[in-house]
C-alpha cells in the first residue's frame, strides 16, 4: 500500500525534529533495461547501481530521505519491448520517472511518448545526434552519459590544434542497433567544416581492405569504429602498404568497452603479432575519461559483489563499473535534486517540464566525480586519447585528455607532438572540397524509420547494400550548396531504409 506507507512516512517526519527540509513523496520509477547480459547495460549490471542510489538517498538522512522510490524493472529488447511495456503499464498508472532505454531506436519511441505525457526520462544511452533536438519530440530527455556529438568535440579540438583538414570515417553498420553508425555520425555531424568522407561496410561482407585503403590516399586522418579484429585487419593491411609511416593518422573510437584496447590489444598469438604491434604504433584510441574518488571504491566493490551474487560470470569485465552503471546511479541523484527543487517551488512530481528543466544546466556530484549537464540536458563529456608510447613493448598510455566542460585539450607528459604531426604530405589532394554523405545529419529520421521497420529491413538490405555505396558516391559529385546537401542527407537516411524495406 503505497498510500499507507507515505502516510506513515509523513507522521514519522512530523515526529522527528531537524528534518523539516525533507519533502515526502512517493515516486514511481520505471526502469527499462535488457535482460541479455551481452549488453554492457544489462539489468544484472545496472540494477544494483540504481538500488545503491536508492539506498543512499534513503539513509543518508539528507533532504532526499523523504522520497520513496518504487522501482519497477521491466525488460527491453532493444527493439519494441520497452515501448509496449510503457504503454501497457500506463493504462493503470503512469510512472513519474523513466530510466532507460539505452538502445537508440527503442529509446526514440519511448522518449517520444514520454515527452508527450510529460514524464521525465533519464538515460545513459540514446546517444545519437538526433536526440539533441529537445524542442519537441525529445523534450523530456536528459542524457546522463556524454553523447556521440560530445565525443566528436575531441576530434574537432584535435583537428583544430593540429590543423588537419580531411578525414575518412570507416565503420561497420550492423543495420540493427547501429552503434558504430551513430558513433561516427556524431563526428560527421560536428565536423561539417572539414573534408569528410565515409566508408560504411556490413558485417556479413568480406572486409575489403584494398578498397578501404584506396579511399585513404587523399585524406589525412582515418577514424574507425568496428570490432577489434577488423581494426587489426585494417591496420595490418595499412602497415603492409606503408601507410603507417606517419603520413596518415589512424584513430578508433571505443567508448564503453575500453578493455578491448590499449595494452596487448594487438596481440592474437598468431604470426602477425609483430607487424600488428608496429602497425598499432600509429593507431590512437579515443575513449571515455574515467575519474575516481574515494566514495567510488565502496560503490565499485558493491557492484562487483552484486554481479557475482547474480551469477554473472559469463563476461570478462563484469565487475568493472562502466559508464552505464555509473550513469544510472547518477540519474537517481540528479532526479532527486531536481524533484526537490521543483516541489519546493510548488510544482508537483507530475510536472515533468518543471523537473526536467531543473536537471539541465547544472553541475552536481556524481558517484565518480563532478557531473556537468549542459543547458540542453546533455552531459558534458571528458575523453582520453590513448597511444602506444613504447613500440618495443607495445604498451599504451593516456597521452591527452579533452574536457568538454571548458573545451580544453590537456596534453599529458607522455604526449609526443611528433607522433601527431603528419609527415611528408602531398598537400595537393587535400584541397578538393568534396563531401560524400552516408551518415544522415539527422539521426532523427533514421531513428523514426528504423524503429518502425525493425529488423525486417535488415534482410532486405542485404540485397540493396551493394548499390548503396555507389549511389552515395555518385550523388556526392553532383552536390552544391550546404542547405541542399543537408536536405539530401536527410532524404538519404530515409531512402536508404525505405529502399531496403
Ligand atoms: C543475447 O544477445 C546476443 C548478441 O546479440 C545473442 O547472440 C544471444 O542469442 C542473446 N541471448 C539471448 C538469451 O537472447
Ligand atoms: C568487449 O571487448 C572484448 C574484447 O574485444 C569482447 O570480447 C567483448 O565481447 C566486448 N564486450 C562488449 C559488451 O562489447
Ligand atoms: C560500503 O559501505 C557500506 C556503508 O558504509 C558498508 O555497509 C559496506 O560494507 C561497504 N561495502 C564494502 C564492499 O566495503
Ligand atoms: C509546470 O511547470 C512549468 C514551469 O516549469 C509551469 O510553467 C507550468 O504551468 C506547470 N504546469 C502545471 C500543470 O502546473
Ligand atoms: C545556465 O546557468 C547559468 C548560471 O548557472 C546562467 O547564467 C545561464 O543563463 C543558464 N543558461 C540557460 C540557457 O538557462
Ligand atoms: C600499459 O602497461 C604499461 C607498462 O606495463 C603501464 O605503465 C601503463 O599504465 C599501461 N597502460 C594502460 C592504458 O593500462
Ligand atoms: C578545464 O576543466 C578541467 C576539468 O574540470 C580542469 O582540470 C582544467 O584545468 C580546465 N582548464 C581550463 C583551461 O580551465
Ligand atoms: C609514406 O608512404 C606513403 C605511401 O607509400 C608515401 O606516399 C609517403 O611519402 C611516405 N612518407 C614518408 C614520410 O616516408
Amino acid at each position: 500500500m503505497p498510500h499507507l506507507s507515505s502516510l506513515c512516512a509523513y507522521f514519522l517526519m512530523l515526529l522527528s525534529p531537524g528534518m523539516t527540509n525533507t519533502i515526502t513523496e512517493d515516486v514511481e520509477v520505471l526502469v527499462l533495461l535488457p535482460q541479455n547480459n551481452s549488453y554492457l547495460f544489462s539489468h544484472a549490471r545496472v540494477a544494483p547501481a540504481i538500488l545503491y542510489a536508492q539506498q543512499r538517498l534513503r539513509t543518508d538522512g539528507g533532504k532526499f530521505s523523504g522520497f520513496h522510490f518504487n522501482i519497477h524493472f521491466e525488460k527491453s529488447d532493444c527493439v519494441n519491448d520497452a515501448l509496449f511495456l510503457l504503454v501497457d503499464r500506463s493504462c493503470g498508472q503512469k510512472p513519474d520517472l523513466i530510466l532507460g532505454p539505452v538502445c537508440e531506436y527503442e529509446a526514440a519511441a519511448v522518449v517520444r511518448l514520454a515527452s508527450h505525457w510529460n514524464i521525465p526520462v533519464i538515460s545513459a544511452g540514446a546517444l545519437a545526434a538526433g536526440f539533441g533536438n529537445k524542442n519537441t519530440e525529445y523534450s523530456q530527455l536528459t542524457r546522463i552519459a556524454p553523447s556521440y556529438v560530445k565525443m566528436a568535440e575531441t576530434f574537432t579540438a584535435m583537428f583544430e590544434h593540429f590543423t588537419w583538414k580531411s578525414a575518412l570515417l570507416v565503420y561497420e553498420d550492423d543495420k540493427q542497433e547501429r552503434n558504430c553508425y551513430f558513433t561516427l555520425e556524431g563526428v560527421f555531424h560536428l565536423m561539417a567544416d572539414f573534408n569528410i568522407k565515409v566508408y560504411p561496410f556490413f558485417p556479413e561482407d568480406r572486409l575489403d581492405t584494398d578498397d578501404i585503403l584506396q579511399s585513404i590516399y587523399d585524406t589525412e586522418v582515418v577514424i574507425m569504429c568496428m570490432g577489434a579484429d577488423k581494426i587489426r585487419e585494417i591496420m595490418l593491411a595499412a602497415h603492409r602498404r606503408r601507410l603507417t609511416n606517419g603520413s596518415y593518422m589512424f584513430f578508433n573510437v571505443e567508448l564503453f568497452n575500453a578493455s578491448s584496447y590499449g595494452n596487448g590489444s594487438w596481440r592474437r598469438g598468431d604470426k602477425y603479432d609483430s607487424d600488428a604491434r608496429q602497425a598499432y604504433a600509429s593507431l590512437n584510441t579515443v575513449t571515455l575519461l574515467r575519474t575516481v574518488k574515494p566514495e567510488f571504491e565502496n560503490f565499485s566493490m558493491e557492484m562487483k559483489k552484486s554481479t557475482e551474487e547474480t551469477g554473472l560470470h559469463d563476461c570478462r569485465d563484469c565487475g568493472s563499473v562502466n559508464m552505464f552503471v555509473e550513469g544510472f546511479h547518477d540519474a537517481m541523484m540528479l532526479y532527486s535534486i531536481a524533484l526537490h527543487e521543483a516541489m519546493k517551488s510548488g510544482y508537483s512530481k507530475k510536472n515533468g517540464t518543471a523537473i526536467t528543466s531543473r536537471m539541465w544546466n547544472r553541475t552536481f556530484e556524481g558517484i565518480a566525480g563532478q557531473v556537468s549537464m549542459d543547458d540542453n540536458g546533455d552531459r558534458n563529456g571528458d575523453f582520453s586519447l590513448m597511444s602506444m608510447t613504447n613500440v618495443e613493448e607495445g604498451t599504451y598510455e593516456v597521452v591527452a585528455n579533452y574536457f568538454g566542460v571548458n573545451g580544453t585539450f590537456q596534453m599529458l607528459p607522455a604526449f609526443n607532438t611528433d607522433h601527431f604531426t603528419l609527415k611528408g604530405r602531398h598537400k595537393a589532394h587535400a584541397e578538393t572540397p568534396e563531401k560524400s554523405c552516408g551518415l544522415g545529419v539527422s539521426a532523427l529520421t533514421g531513428v523514426i524509420v528504423g524503429a518502425v521497420l525493425g529488423t525486417a529491413m535488415l534482410i532486405a538490405f542485404y540485397f540493396f547494400r551493394k548499390n548503396y555505396r555507389i549511389t552515395i558516391e555518385r550523388r556526392a559529385h553532383s552536390e552544391e550548396g550546404d542547405t541542399r546537401k543537408h536536405r539530401q542527407l536527410r532524404e538519404d537516411s530515409i531512402r536508404s531504409n525505405f529502399s531496403a524495406a
